[in-house]
């Protein structure tokens, strides 16, 4: 079974915390979408897309890469941090998803600490997050993807 993330975490590096602790074992290949010129996502069984949320969706950065390096029928699933209003979420990319004909194995999210414009001035809102709680959820869903063995 060969898994990678194609992620976009910048803010906070919320999000690569989540991904990090559901990659307790070491077996996911982590691709960040801002570094990674020349990809070949049709080599893995499963391809997860994470991104912190900007503007109530996932980084553009992470939805272009989608748009252009997922192959049809690839199996996905999603992850997924935000300060408190998610907005549409993993939306955008469920639609690019169905575009290519993937299936849509499950997604996670979870708060993630966010200092974004006024929050700043509050000392921003989510402190903590992701906290030990969200990172041992985010394992739990990683495992139980394994466990249904979808990814074949
Ligand atoms: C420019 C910008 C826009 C954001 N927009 C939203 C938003 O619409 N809704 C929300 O809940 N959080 C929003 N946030 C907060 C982030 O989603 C949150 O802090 C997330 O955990 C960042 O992930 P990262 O550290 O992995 O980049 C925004 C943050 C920034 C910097």
């Amino acid at each position: 079974m060969i898994r990678d993330i194609c992620y976009y975490s910048r803010h906070h590096g919320n999000t690569r915390k989540v991904l990090q602790s559901m990659n307790d074992t070491g077996d996911i290949d982590l691709i960040d979408v801002t570094a990674s010129q020349a990809v070949r996502l049709g080599d893995y069984d499963c391809i997860g897309f994470a991104s912190g949320i900007y503007y109530g969706k996932f980084h553009n950065g992470v939805l272009h890469f989608a748009q252009q390096h997922l192959p049809q029928g690839k199996p996905v699933f999603f992850v997924y941090t935000y300060g408190g209003a998610k907005g549409g979420g993993a939306k955008a990319m469920e639609e690019i998803a169905q575009a290519k004909g993937c299936p849509v194995l499950g997604e996670f999210s979870c708060k993630g600490y966010d200092t974004f414009g006024p929050f700043r001035l509050v000392g921003g809102i989510a402190k903590g997050h992701p906290n030990p709680r969200d990172l041992e959820k985010a394992r739990t869903f990683y495992r139980e993807l394994e466990n249904r063995n979808h990814c074949i």
